[in-house]
């Protein structure tokens, strides 16, 4: 699948960007694409104007917001609804042709006062909660695409943690969750999301039979989150297989909220020993077909959770405090730009896509690759993903086929072939809902 197409695909998807002369020069966002993941960042909405946002909007294919959707922030007070934050994350995603990770709807951190303060029956708590996921999730119906349904349910021994919801619902407080998000938003990837589970161990293990439990009831996961707040030069080396694990389950993964703190003061050597971690991270996720994609929990150190709350830390992400990027955002675009098997010289496709008519809940889209190179092509594809629950229900003049947010074409026979300067086009049919944003990551590759 295009997941497992090597060099070609980033390397083209760069000459769809503006003036890159190289993969090392294409936005992260448009790399992971052409390697069918997605890159992502935790975002700040009071912050998203001037070069935080250029960064945020032309760097990243997917945003979370890091506070603005949960509970405290949301419904401070019984019944009274800020959607203020949230509306403003949502609406630069989709003006960016960005994801959203929603994050999160069910935790035991940052509850609002009324919740935590009252005194609840065991069954007005589970109504309180289903309510609360009807509510919030049915505000972004269609478009959010990942959600972190339950957020952080286990102790580090991999028991249950007896949160708000657990003490007085046990485990089944998770089920209802899921079903009640489900119900609510039926498009979005709906995940259960966790820290310290990266690598192998007491913790890991306690979610993967959670998870296990989970589906053997039927419960609609579709995904694992792995936080992975990683400390430098400590990326757990069974990440991958513990990635693998979960997905052999039959569930996505996805790093949600990565980043790789140091004790400060930064130094030439710590940050290049982070550039090697952040490649780490992103080189096991990309070796696990069901991952994703990774999220970096702020891009700036000037947005960074970690001073706050481990004193004398930081560095932690891929930007400086200055918005220049550092030696991880390099670790990042290698780990992202595949070696080997450069294309054939002279090989080269472009493609376009175009909405040519969109009704009440449908839309016809034509996609056209031209041959941008010096020798015929024999064979392309083509990839791109969709933001916002479009899916496709029809296609012709190519094999077409989604797989969550993810749509791969391929030529067929009698259109495989394409002169240096000509073109080829396909359509399809799709339904949409909410808005249908143009797509993200489109790219093409040649060769069958
Ligand atoms: O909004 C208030 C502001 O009005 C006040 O002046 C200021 C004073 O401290 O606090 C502000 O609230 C802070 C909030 O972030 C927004 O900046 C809270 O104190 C602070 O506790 C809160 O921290 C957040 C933390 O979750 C809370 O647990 C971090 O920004 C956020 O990055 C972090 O994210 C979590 C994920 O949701 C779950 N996984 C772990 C991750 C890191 O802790």
């Amino acid at each position: 699948m295009f997941r497992r197409l090597s060099a070609s695909v980033a390397l083209l998807a760069a000459a769809l960007t503006a003036t890159p002369a190289s993969a090392a020069d294409a936005p992260l966002r448009d790399l992971a694409a052409a390697r069918g993941v997605y890159l992502g960042t935790a975002v700040t909405a009071s912050r998203l104007t001037g070069g935080y946002a250029q960064i945020a909007g032309a760097e990243f294919g997917s945003v979370t917001p890091g506070n603005e959707m949960k509970w405290s922030s949301v419904e401070p007070t019984r019944g009274t609804y800020d959607w203020s934050g949230a509306d403003r994350v949502v609406a630069f995603a989709e003006a960016n042709g960005q994801e959203v990770r929603g994050h999160t709807l069910v935790w035991h951190s940052q509850l609002p006062s009324w919740l935590t303060g009252g005194s609840f029956t065991a069954d007005e708590l589970r109504r309180i909660m289903t309510d609360h996921i009807a509510v919030e999730a049915g505000r972004y119906k269609g478009r959010i695409d990942h959600w972190d349904v339950v957020n952080e349910p286990l102790n580090d021994d991999g028991t249950l943690r007896q949160s708000l919801w657990a003490k007085a619902l046990g485990e089944s407080y998770i089920a209802d969750a899921f079903r009640a998000a489900r119900a609510a938003d039926p498009a979005a990837k709906l995940y259960l999301n966790d820290y310290s589970t990266d690598g192998i161990g007491a913790k890991s293990d306690g979610m993967y039979a959670l998870v296990e439990r989970l589906l053997a009831q039927g419960v609609p996961i579709d995904g694992v989150g792995f936080q992975a707040h990683l400390v430098l030069g400590q990326v757990p080396v069974t990440l991958e297989p513990n990635l693998r694990r979960f997905a052999d389950l039959g569930v996505d993964v996805a790093i949600t909220e990565l980043d790789i703190r140091m004790q400060l003061p930064a130094t030439e050597a710590k940050l290049d020993r982070q550039k090697a971690d952040y490649a780490s991270v992103l080189r096991a996720c990309l070796a696990v077909t069901r991952c994703a994609g990774v999220t970096v929990w702020g891009f700036t150190d000037a947005d960074s959770w970690i001073p706050d709350f481990f004193p004398g830390e930081g560095a932690a992400t891929p930007y400086d405090e200055n918005l220049a990027r550092k030696p991880a955002y390099d670790g990042i675009a290698e780990a992202l730009t595949p070696v080997g098997n450069p294309p054939p010289t002279g090989t080269a496709c472009a493609v376009t896509y175009t909405v040519q008519s969109q009704w009440n809940t449908g839309f016809t889209a034509q996609v056209t690759v031209r041959n941008t190179g010096t020798t015929a092509l024999d064979g392309w594809r083509t990839e791109w993903g969709y933001g916002s629950g479009q899916r496709v229900t029809q296609a012709w003049n190519a094999t077409v086929t989604q797989t969550a947010a993810r749509v791969t074409a391929a030529s067929l026979s009698y259109n495989a072939s394409v002169p240096p300067g000509g073109s080829v086009s396909f359509g399809l049919n799709g339904t949409w809902s909410g808005t249908n944003p143009p797509p993200t990551g489109l790219s093409c590759a040649t060769g069958s």
